[in-house]
């Protein structure tokens, strides 16, 4: 495994990985509207060979293999073992998946293997992202479509500042990650981005808005505990102890209050569906 996402791949494995099985029904319903939009993106690919890359618990790799029937695959690739655990045990039975322990950058794919590349928010963590599209690129059939969804701009992103702020005042937060580096927002900047794809050998690459309102279950203080848990306050406030956490929440809860819709906490989301075809 390439030693410069050493980081990510002891993130993802350890805290990350366990905190993501802990609230996995929660997040997997959040992420149904990103799936739907995924799909309705890649079209009829029946028939088709998928890799879903940082496949995490297999949420989108089942829906891949579901879309492209007995006569296609889906494959996943993650680096972390918990989460594969999760995603073995959810394909049981099925004869059209498979996952592999590996990290995507520089995973050794065989050549012309997949006609379909697909992410949902597994593909922001690389070191080097130059170097990992062009070995998906590699691992592509001539005419294959890569298609994955990332975060637009934090600014854009009112369910990630929303509790960001809040945290602040209890934590002090690591600086942002500059344009580019291993974070939820490394894809922002589609001129950034469309470089980065363009050197790998990815044509006709586009970037279409996704905005869609998250809607948080339960009651302010239940989504704020949630969505503290998700964010990057989680271990610094388990860490720093004593009742910090609990403030936090109770602080942000009543950030959540002008946000209830209809009895649900609603915040607004904004992302990139990206794609690009193999040339
Ligand atoms: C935000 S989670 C998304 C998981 C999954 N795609 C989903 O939507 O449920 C990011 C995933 O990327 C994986 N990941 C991070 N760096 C990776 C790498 N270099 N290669 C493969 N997977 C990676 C993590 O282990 C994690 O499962």
């Amino acid at each position: 495994m390439a030693e410069a996402n050493r980081d990510q791949i002891e993130f993802w494995s350890t805290t990350q990985g366990r905190k993501w099985l802990r609230l996995e029904d929660r997040i997997e319903r959040m992420m149904t509207p990103f799936t739907e939009a995924g799909l309705a993106a890649l079209g009829d690919i029946a028939g088709k060979h998928c890799l879903d890359i940082g496949c995490g618990a297999a949420g989108t790799t089942l829906a891949l293999a579901d879309a492209a029937g007995d006569a296609g695959s889906a494959a996943g690739i993650d680096v972390s073992p918990p989460l594969l655990k999760r995603a073995w045990e959810r394909a049981d039975g099925r004869n059209n998946m498979c996952f592999a322990e590996g990290d995507a950058q520089d995973y050794a794919f065989r050549d012309d293997t997949f006609d379909i590349l697909f992410s949902r928010f597994g593909i922001m963590f690389f070191r080097d992202t130059p170097a990992a599209l062009a070995n998906l690129r590699r691992a592509s059939r001539p005419d294959a479509r890569l298609v994955f969804i990332v975060w637009r701009e934090p600014r854009d992103n009112p369910w990630v500042m929303i509790p960001v702020s809040a945290a602040k005042a209890f934590v002090e937060l690591p600086p942002r990650p500059a344009p580019g580096e291993p974070s939820q927002f490394q894809w922002a900047d589609p001129g950034l981005a469309t470089g980065w794809l363009e050197g790998a050998g990815w044509r006709d690459c586009r970037f279409d808005p996704l905005d869609i309102a998250l809607d948080m279950p339960g009651e302010p203080l239940e989504a704020a505990r949630f969505l503290l848990q998700m964010g990057p306050a989680a271990a610094l406030l388990a860490e720093a102890g004593g009742d910090l956490a609990e403030r936090a929440e109770t602080a942000l809860a009543e950030k959540l209050v002008p946000h209830l819709r209809d009895g649900a906490v609603t915040l607004g989301s904004a992302c990139w569906i990206v794609s690009a075809q193999a040339g």
